[in-house]
C-alpha cells in the first residue's frame, strides 16, 4: 500500500514533576496512583460491578445523599456540568444563572447550546451571594433550574448553600451546584441544603487523575427526567448512565466502555477519603489553609477576597503589588522552585494568582513551602517590576 504518512518519531519524553499547587489539577495519593494500574475490566463482568458499587457508597457519603441517583460521567468536570444542566433543563426552560466566576460563564455557554433560555444574576466576583439577592430573580423567573458554584477556583470563594434548596423549591425550581473544587475540602450536604443536581471532579481534593466525573441526583431531579419532553445527548443521559451504574443495584447494562483506571482511581480516592472521613478532611483542609493565609499576612501578601467568611478553603486568590507580572510571577515560581501555581481565570486574569492546597498536599508542609517561595519570587521580581 502506498503509505501517505510515514510513521512519525514519538520518543520517550520526561517530564520534571512539579508540586501540583494550583487551583487543580493536583497530585495523586499514592494510592490512587497504584489503583491506576489494577487490571481492566471488561464491561459486562461482575467485577466491574462491584466497583461501580464501591464507587457509589463512596459517593452517596461524599456528597452526603441517601439518593441512589449516583455516578459518573466520562470526561471531565464540564461533562459534569453538560449531565446535570441537560438532564434536568430542556430547550425553551429557563435555566437562572448565578454568575460570580467561569464556572457560571461556561454553565450560561453550554446552557445556550442546548436551545435553553438563560438568564443571569450577577454580583461582583469577589463576593457571593445571599438568599436575599436570589429570592427575588426566583420569584419573578420561576426557572426550571438555578446553576450556581460551591466553590469557585477562579475566584477563591466559597458560596453558602444552606437554606437554598428550600427556596429555589418554593419557585418550582431546580437547584444544581457546582463542587468541583469543594467536594471533601469543605462542608457539602447534598440532601440537607436540597440539592437536585450535583458534579465535582477526582482532580482537586479528591487528588486523583481528571477524567471521571462524579454526578448526583435527587428525587425531585429524577420526577424531572421521568416526565421530561426532551433528550439529554445520548451519552451524558442520566436515565441511561444509571442503568450502566446499576443505581438500583440490579441492572447489568452496557451504554458506553467506562475507562478501568480511571474507575479503579475513583474507587481509591474515595477509600482515602472514607478512611479519614469528612470531618476530619475538612478540619485538615481549614488548617493548612490557615496556615497558608499566616504565613501570607507575614509576607504582606494581599488577599482578593475581602470578606474571610468568603475564602474558600481550597484555591486562595491573592493581588500582586503593581508593576509586577502575575504569569512572570507564576514562571518564575515553576523554573526556580518547582512549584506549579495558576494566574487568573475569567475574571480574575491579571488579577489574581490561584493556589491550591488541597487534597493530598493541604498539609502545614507544602503550605510553609509554597509560602516561602511566594516570597522568595515577590523579591527576587522586585528589581524587574519597578
Ligand atoms: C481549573 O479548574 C482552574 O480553575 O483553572
Amino acid at each position: 500500500h502506498n503509505f501517505i504518512v510515514a510513521p512519525p518519531r514519538i520518543e520517550d519524553r520526561e517530564v520534571v514533576k512539579p508540586l501540583l499547587c494550583g487551583p487543580g489539577p493536583c497530585d495523586y495519593w499514592p494510592s490512587v496512583e497504584k489503583a491506576l494500574s489494577k487490571p481492566v475490566l471488561s464491561p459486562i463482568c461482575e467485577e466491574l460491578f462491584k466497583v461501580l458499587e464501591d464507587i457509589r457508597v463512596g459517593l452517596q457519603y461524599a456528597f452526603q445523599t441517601r439518593s441512589k441517583l449516583v455516578m459518573a460521567t466520562s470526561g471531565s468536570g464540564h461533562s459534569g456540568m453538560e449531565a446535570i444542566i441537560s438532564n434536568l433543563v430542556g430547550p425553551g426552560e429557563t435555566l437562572l444563572i448565578a454568575s460570580r466566576g467561569i464556572w457560571d460563564q461556561r454553565a450560561l455557554m453550554i446552557a445556550t447550546r442546548y436551545g435553553i433560555k438563560t438568564k443571569v444574576v450577577s454580583i461582583p466576583m469577589d463576593t457571593t451571594f445571599s438568599l436575599a439577592q436570589l429570592e427575588p430573580e426566583l420569584k419573578r423567573i420561576r426557572p426550571a433550574g438555578l446553576f450556581i458554584t460551591h466553590g469557585d477556583s477562579s475566584t477563591g470563594t466559597l458560596q453558602s448553600l444552606e437554606g437554598l434548596g428550600d427556596l429555589c423549591h418554593k419557585y418550582g425550581t431546580l437547584l444544581l451546584v457546582d463542587t468541583v473544587v469543594s467536594l471533601g475540602g469543605v462542608p457539602f450536604f447534598m440532601d440537607e441544603w436540597g440539592v437536585d443536581g450535583v458534579y465535582t471532579s477526582t482532580q482537586k481534593v479528591f487528588s486523583g487523575p481528571a477524567g471521571i466525573s462524579p454526578v448526583a441526583f435527587s428525587a425531585r431531579a429524577e420526577q424531572k427526567m421521568n416526565s421530561r419532553k426532551h433528550n439529554p445527548p445520548f451519552y451524558l443521559d442520566a436515565k441511561q448512565l444509571a442503568l450502566q451504574w446499576s443505581c438500583d443495584g440490579v441492572t447489568r447494562t452496557y451504554h458506553h466502555t467506562l475507562s478501568s483506571p480511571l474507575l479503579w482511581a475513583l474507587r481509591a480516592c474515595l477509600q482515602e477519603l472514607v478512611r479519614e472521613t469528612l470531618p476530619v478532611s475538612w478540619a485538615r483542609h481549614a488548617a493548612s489553609t490557615a496556615h497558608f493565609h499566616k504565613r501570607l499576612r507575614e509576607y504582606s501578601f494581599e488577599f482578593l477576597i475581602p470578606k474571610p467568611e468568603d475564602r474558600l478553603a481550597t484555591v486562595t486568590t491573592v493581588k500582586l503589588p503593581k508593576g509586577y507580572d502575575y504569569r512572570g510571577f507564576v514562571k518564575y515560581m515553576r523554573e526556580n522552585h518547582n512549584i506549579l501555581i495558576f494566574a487568573g481565570l475569567g475574571p480574575t486574569v491579571d488579577k489574581a494568582l490561584r493556589i491550591g492546597i488541597m487534597g493530598v498536599n493541604s498539609t502545614t508542609k507544602v503550605a510553609d513551602a509554597v509560602a516561602d517561595a511566594m516570597a522568595d519570587t515577590l523579591r527576587a521580581l522586585k528589581k524587574s517590576s519597578l
